[in-house]
């Protein structure tokens, strides 16, 4: 349970993702108090019944919604997920027009009644949309990030370690950069324990090669696409990253997690939010200044920045 008494997240959006969210902050216990939140009255409040029916089985929070904006005063911490989906086949910077739209009308009534929270972005592009919901919203770049690669690090940890043969926990490894088809892993720098990524072999488990490498980035790039051909969202993974986000704030963490803020004098970069691994705390999210990049990893860092910044841009229009 968190370090603040009475912890309190709002998970905006009672969709597939944001059910998802609250549930695993539920069985989880990321905060003492967790709030759904939708304009769609029957569906929040179905989904917050079901929650709460669950609540037996769970620790000591507690679920609460409905569709008054009420809902969200007092959050510690705001998770949001409202907006469009990726259809099957669909990139998430497809979905940047509509979801901007959203974002833009959502966001100031979230401030009125939250305005001390900490913002995270999860709605898709959520790089572009923390960018625009930063400048809206005036909040310093700490304060309001996205989940950015949290998620595709993790994805590209669990891959790592069954093909390693250890435990996700000891894969040290980062998916960098925008969170969609211009990420990318930092292999400079990926570890099993402390043996570099290349270098790492047991009687069972031979050493991986540059190309298989190569074949796991993709993977997990493209894992989302997968996911969502089969089952037509993905969920329950987004889910779980955020419950941990929310946790690394309200407990005051110093985690570090490769979220997503609007990047200031970063290798060149100004004003366009990308994921690079970051100190989690109660103060938000900050950027690590001294993480090593290959020159090739600072090229494909740039790559993303400048893919990004053209989406942002053409929405500015
Ligand atoms: C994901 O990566 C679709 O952004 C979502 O699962």
């Amino acid at each position: 349970m968190s370090v603040i008494e009475n912890s309190k997240l709002t998970v905006v959006g009672a969709g597939s993702v944001g059910a998802s969210v609250a549930y695993a902050a539920l069985i989880r216990g990321s905060a003492r108090h967790i709030a759904l939140y939708d304009i769609a009255t029957a569906k929040v409040e179905a989904e917050v019944l079901d929650l709460a029916h669950g609540t037996q089985f769970t620790g000591a929070s507690d679920i609460t919604g409905g569709s008054d904006i009420s809902v969200v005063e007092g959050s510690h911490i705001v998770v949001v997920t409202a907006g469009a989906k990726q259809n099957p086949g669909q990139t998430r910077i497809e979905l940047a027009g509509v979801n901007a739209r959203i974002i833009a009308s959502m966001m100031p009534q979230l401030l009125e009644v939250a305005p001390h929270a900490t913002y995270v972005l999860v709605t898709n592009p959520c790089d572009v949309l923390t960018v625009l919901a930063a400048e809206a919203s005036g909040l310093p770049h700490n304060r309001i990030f996205s989940s950015g690669t949290v998620l595709d690090t993790s994805r590209l940890r669990w891959k790592l370690a069954q093909r390693a043969g250890v435990s996700t926990s000891s894969v040290h490894a980062y998916i960098v950069g925008e969170h969609g088809d211009t990420e990318f892993p930092l292999w400079s720098t990926a570890t099993i324990g402390t043996v570099p990524i290349l270098e790492w072999e047991t009687a069972e488990h031979p050493r991986m090669t540059v190309d298989e490498l190569d074949a796991i980035a993709i993977d997990v790039r493209d894992a989302a696409y997968k996911v969502i051909q089969g089952k037509g969202a993905t969920n329950y993974a987004i889910g779980l990253s955020s419950a941990r986000i929310v946790e690394a704030v309200l407990n005051d963490e110093h985690a570090v997690m490769p979220v997503s803020t609007v990047l200031t004098d970063y290798h060149g970069i100004d004003g366009i939010a990308l994921s690079v691994p970051s100190i989690v705390s109660a103060s938000g999210a900050v950027p690590i200044a001294q993480t090593p990049y290959s020159e090739r990893e600072l090229g494909l860092l740039e790559r993303s920045a400048t893919a990004l910044g053209d989406v942002v841009e053409s929405l500015r229009g």
